[in-house]
């Protein structure tokens, strides 16, 4: 016998979710009622679910599975008509937008805390995405945000949990549950993109990979992908079983986080290409044999080589990147002639453009890349194009961006973070440069003369919307370029970003050690934005 229940309950702290959804303390959303009422709170913001069908899913960190369960009884109790759930209560973030788009679903669920470490004492997340496949734009998280403050009660089934390993449909409460293999649609949908033959012959000639799939979300993926369909050796694939604490690391692909990965490709018989991926495998990370690419010149290598794969052979309609992202894929769409466009932090500000057909390709310095294929950043989706581009050219890494550089010039780039800075202080530093930031263009820093700095505001060409105070700009006459902006996905005080960018175009000087190029622009953002006397800190707690 089902039930189904009213509960009273009391609005929640549920903060506005940030640039992708809820992110809490895995504790928190434990908590009595609080998933419930953030589960209420979307269903609600979207306009009930009633005869909706959903997507859901999540990167199997702790809870997840829970998680599941209580939202199917959920769904059903608000009247959905049918839920999609990868096997496990799995799918990977760019799956789910796959699964949205390709069975025209109402949106989908997602839980995770992206590349935060999971486990009790960690993070949890949950994000909303709607019809087109992309995360929910700022006007529904609003409107989400909101019911928290306000609601009164949710309806759940009582009843029994669902067997979710076995694939097949079944029901619950009068809502169908399709529970479904979460790789077999995005491994065809990569096929459709992506010459899976050429790049076979590449394994079959030797070509060797290592793939670390950080114990996420995306070890399923590529082993049935890489090792499975494209023959890469066994092994190939490393980490590759999901835990729920992802083995006790942080799932962040990047040099600091995926350090075995670099030690691998720098080491004596480093593969010949190297990638890696996070929790819910949306980010993406690409190394050569000895050399590290930042995602901002990943992004750029893609686009200027995108025509080498057979769903971009036509070309790029534009590209888009987010606003601290270096400029180097803007000398890309410069040579190509095709649009560019420079937005907000946050893969839902490339929805519209893609919706609109104005870019193909976009991407995020920190680490994600995606095209017009879904509505999401996908990890390894820029893997298959890098695997597509080298099986055609046939150049080690290296070589492609040495080749890179020459034509485009380089783009030398770090990022700094300060983490848990009293909110206070962050907040006091961005304020003042806000302040002062009409003033600084002419003024001179370390050799280098401000050509312009403002708080960024972006104007979507699509919907006409604003997005105000999106952090500050200070270019300077040379090219170079420094960014500060205040994460919005930290869980703990503030996270202070300050991204660093200096163009060379000169090939002879396309070797520098990246801290050595960048020392003028990191002593010029010191003694503008006084990061040391804001935040107390003497250096940065990660650099990247
Ligand atoms: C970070 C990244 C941003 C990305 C977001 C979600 O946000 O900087 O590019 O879209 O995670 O993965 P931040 O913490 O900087 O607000
Ligand atoms: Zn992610």
């Amino acid at each position: 016998m089902t039930r189904i229940l009213t509960v009273p309950t009391q609005p929640i702290d549920g903060q506005k979710p940030g640039t992708s959804g809820l992110r809490k303390k895995t504790k928190i959303f434990m908590g009595p009622h609080y998933l419930e009422n953030f589960t209420q709170s979307v269903f609600d913001a979207i306009g009930g679910v009633q005869d909706k069908i959903l997507i859901l899913g999540g990167d199997g960190r702790y809870f997840n599975d829970r998680a599941v369960q209580v939202i199917l009884r959920m769904a059903a109790a608000n009247g959905a008509a049918r839920m999609i759930v990868g096997q496990g209560g799995l799918l990977s973030t760019p799956a789910a937008s796959n699964l949205i788009r390709k069975l025209g679903a109402d949106g989908g669920i997602i839980l995770s805390a992206s590349h935060n470490p999971g486990g009790i004492d960690e993070d949890f997340g949950m994000k909303f995405n709607g019809a087109n496949g992309g995360p929910a734009p700022e006007s529904v998280t609003d409107l989400i945000f909101t019911r928290t403050q306000e609601l009164t009660e949710y309806r759940i089934l009582e009843g029994a949990d669902l067997d979710l390993s076995v694939i097949g449909e079944t029901e619950m409460g009068g809502m169908a549950v399709e529970i479904v293999d979460p790789v077999a649609d995005y491994a065809q949908l990569m096929g459709e993109l992506f010459d899976f033959d050429l790049i076979r012959n590449l394994f079959i000639g030797g070509f060797r990979m290592r793939f670390d799939a950080m114990h996420a979300v995306t070890g399923p993926y590529a082993t049935a992908i890489l090792e499975g369909i494209l023959g890469a050796p066994k092994g190939t694939v490393v980490n590759g079983t999901p835990s729920p604490d992802f083995g006790g690391g942080h799932p962040d692909p990047n040099p600091v986080w995926a350090a075995d990965l670099m030690q691998a490709m720098f080491g004596k018989d480093a593969p010949d290409f190297g990638a890696a991926s996070d929790g819910d495998g949306d980010r993406n990370m690409i190394v050569g044999r000895g050399i590290y690419v930042t995602p901002s010149d990943s992004l750029a290598v893609l686009a200027a080589n995108a025509h080498l794969a057979p769903a971009y052979k036509k070309g790029l309609a534009g590209i888009a990147r987010s606003m601290p992202t270096s400029r180097a894929a803007d000398r890309v769409a410069e040579k190509l002639g095709i649009e560019c466009h420079e937005t907000p932090t946050g893969w839902k500000f490339f929805g519209n453009l893609l919706d609109a057909g104005r870019v193909t390709i976009c991407g995020e310095e920190s680490a994600g890349t995606g095209s017009d294929h879904v509505r999401e950043k996908d990890g390894l989706w820029a893997v298959l194009l890098w695997l597509n581009i080298l099986a055609r050219r046939i150049e080690p890494v290296e070589q492609i961006m040495s080749a890179h550089w020459a034509e485009f010039g380089r783009n030398y780039y770090s990022r700094h973070d300060y983490e848990a800075v009293p909110s206070e202080r962050a907040n006091a530093l961005i304020q003042r440069l806000r302040d002062i930031s009409a003033d600084l263009p002419g003024q001179q820093f370390q050799g280098l003369t401000v050509e312009q700095a403002d708080d960024f505001a972006y104007h979507d060409p699509v919907d006409g919307s604003v997005s105000a105070n999106q952090g500050i700009r200070i270019g300077f006459t040379d090219g170079s370029r420094v960014v500060l902006r205040l994460s919005g996905t930290g869980t703990e005080g503030a996270t202070l970003r300050v991204y660093l960018e200096r163009y060379e175009a000169d090939p002879a000087r396309h070797g520098l050690p990246v801290e050595e190029a960048l020392a003028p622009v990191i002593a010029a953002a010191e003694e503008i934005a006084l990061i040391r006397e804001f935040t107390g800190r003497a250096q940065p707690d990660v650099t990247t």
